[in-house]
């Protein structure tokens, strides 16, 4: 399915899938200046730059977000890295096709961007990383895949968010496969 990416931050989920062959043909960014961005552009990925700045309100953006993937033929849209929350536009279109990676074993450590700061606080033994269908409550839609990693003694956020990372880097494809697949499944394709 041809995927469209949503990133707001450095882009390792994202490299890691147009490393794997995987058909992204339009990638979205609040942050025109972020690493998923300068990624983007270093792949000659048509790139729509959607700053919550240039717009009125969450639901404009929005509109103008979703017209963007709609124009380049995006069937599955694919959040790695995104720090906003979408608005009704994208469900309409994109009902059912829209994942999201989280930084954790959701539901735990649910709703922030420091999910492994979180982890680390709280003290728990492990911790991971979700993938999951986006909907309207966040980070609280239908689960696909989670993988787990050990806190170990002396993390700090960054040896702690890179192994999380190195697993996110294993799931995030298998998941879209599987997303792809029940997608199609769905249309009858
Ligand atoms: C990932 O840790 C993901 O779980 C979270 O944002 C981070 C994005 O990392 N939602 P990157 O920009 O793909 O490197």
């Amino acid at each position: 399915m041809k995927l469209g990416v949503a990133v707001s931050g450095k882009g390792s989920n994202l490299r890691n899938l147009l490393d794997r062959g995987f058909p992204v043909v339009a990638v979205v960014t609040n942050r025109p200046s972020c690493g998923g961005a300068e990624i983007a552009r270093a792949h000659g990925i048509s790139l729509g730059e959607f700053p919550q700045s240039r717009f009125a309100s969450a639901l404009e953006r929005d509109v103008a977000l979703r017209d963007f993937l709609l124009a380049h033929g995006v069937e599955l849209l694919v959040c790695a890295g995104y720090d906003r929350i979408f608005t009704a536009p994208l469900f309409e279109s994109f009902a059912g096709r829209i994942l999201n990676i989280h930084p954790s074993l959701l539901p735990a450590f649910a709703g922030g961007m420091d999910a492994v700061e979180q982890a680390l606080a709280a003290g728990v033994p492990r911790t991971g990383c979700t993938v999951h269908y986006v909907t309207e409550d966040v980070d609280a839609g239908p689960v696909i895949l989670q993988a787990e990693v050990p806190v170990l003694p002396g993390d700090d956020s960054e040896s702690l968010r890179a192994r999380v990372q190195a697993r996110e880097h294993e799931i995030l494809p298998k998941a879209i496969e599987m997303a792809s697949d029940a997608a199609r499944a769905a249309i009858g394709q």
